[in-house]
Order: C-alpha cells, then structure tokens, then sequence
C-alpha cells in the first residue's frame, strides 16, 4: 500500500469522478435484508459518502446522521437528500470518525467498507460505543483476503460498483471471528456474523466478484 487512507486520501477520491458513480448505485443489499425488521428510530451512518444508506434509511422513517470526512461526499448527499425530499430526516456532520465522538447514542449504528487510517478494529470498537442500549451494531466491511483469496490487482468494486484498481489491504478489512471477538458476550446479543460474495456489474460491463463481512448484533445494556 502506498497510501494512508487519511482525509487527503478520501478528498481526493470524492473529488475524482467518485462521487457521480457512487451517487448512482442501490443501497446496499445487506443493509436492506437485514433492516427491514427493525422499527425506526434513530441511526447513524458511519462513513456515509454519497448518503445512499443514510437517504434509504430516512425514507424508511429513521431519523439519520450520516457521517463522512470527506466534504464533497457529503454535499452530494445533501443535494440527493434534498433530491429525494428526506432532508428533513437526515443530517449529513463532516467528522474524522476515528477521533469524533456523538452527543448521542443511536438505535442503529451501520457502516458500510468504511475504512479510515486507524486499524479497521479499532474503528469498529468506536462504532460499538456509539449503540444505545437495545440497538443494533451493523457492520458490512470488506472481507480479508486471508478468507476469500482474490489476488491482489485483481482489482473490486466498491459497494455501488465503482471499479478500484486494487483490491482493498488486509488492514483495510476484516473477519467475521475478528469483528465478534471484540464483542462482549456480557453487553452483545450477535445475531449475525457472515462472510460472502456477491458479483456485481460495474459501470464498464466487467464482472467482479465482492467479498463482504456482514455482523449484526444487538447490545443487551
Ligand atoms: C469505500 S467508501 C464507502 C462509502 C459508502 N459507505 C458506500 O458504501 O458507498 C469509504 C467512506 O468512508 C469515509 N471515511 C474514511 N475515513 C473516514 C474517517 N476517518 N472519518 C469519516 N469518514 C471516513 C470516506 O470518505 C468514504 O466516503
């Protein structure tokens, strides 16, 4: 790797053509299966980008915060919230969330391949301290390679199907044993912990294969 996926390093990708090809795709399908049971309340979406996740959620009745560090990530969101008329149930908070902290706990706190400079554990302790209690932790992150086996410059898809040259580094991801594992049985209900693929089309036409880890738990207090 020869980059830190630091806010220089996000800025530039959301000033690329990043954001018009995120902005296009559906919300992710985890999310959608695994939310649908849930009664609204409050979430927040942590490393939002173009607010796809967040802007499904608000139309679903949940009053959302969706979070990014990147500013232009999140101006487009906000046009696309205001787009889809949801703008009153969504805020869109410009933070590095490996430092940020909410005023707030939430009924549902999602991520969806957030991957910032701190190690991907760490980031993923953070999120579980932001859960209220009754509420839901659910986290869909890139798989490790160490669990798939796609060699590197194989190349993926992001989440709504924009093609990267590379695939994602192992510290830029997880397993499902290594997400659960950091969950107190004592203060966690897991209800899920699932490694899978998906193929997805991208914009080019090419095929690619996602390898995604998907936990969901429930904390008890
Ligand atoms: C691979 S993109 C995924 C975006 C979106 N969740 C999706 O599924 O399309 C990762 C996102 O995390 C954001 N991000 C990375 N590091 C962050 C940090 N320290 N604080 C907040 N957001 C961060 C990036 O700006 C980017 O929008």
């Amino acid at each position: 790797m020869t980059h830190s996926f630091d806010k220089d390093y996000w800025d530039k990708i959301w000033q690329g053509d990043r954001a018009t090809a995120m902005a296009a795709g559906d919300p992710n399908p985890h999310l959608v299966q695994e939310v649908n049971d849930l009664t609204p309340g409050t979430a927040i979406d942590a490393g939002c980008g173009a607010g796809t996740e967040a802007i499904w959620l608000a139309a679903r009745g949940w009053r959302v915060t969706g979070a990014d560090i990147a500013a232009d990530a999140l101006a487009c969101a906000r046009e696309r919230a205001t787009a889809y008329g949801v703008d009153g149930h969504v805020q869109f908070v410009e933070a590095d969330l490996s430092t940020w902290t909410p005023h707030e706990q939430y009924d549902l706190v999602t991520t969806h391949y957030s991957h910032p400079s701190i190690p991907q554990l760490e980031f993923y302790d953070r999120l579980a301290t932001w859960v209220a209690p009754g509420g839901t932790l659910f986290i869909v992150g890139h798989l490790h390679p160490a669990n798939h086996g796609a060699a590197d410059g194989e190349g993926h898809l992001d989440g709504h199907g924009h093609r990267n040259t590379e695939q994602p580094p192992a510290e830029a991801s997880a397993t499902a044993a290594a997400i659960t594992a950091r969950l107190d049985p004592a203060v966690w209900d897991i209800q899920s912990a699932n490694e899978s693929h998906r193929t997805m089309s991208a914009p080019d036409g090419r095929e690619t294969t996602i390898h995604d880890v998907v936990v969901r738990a429930t904390r008890r207090n």
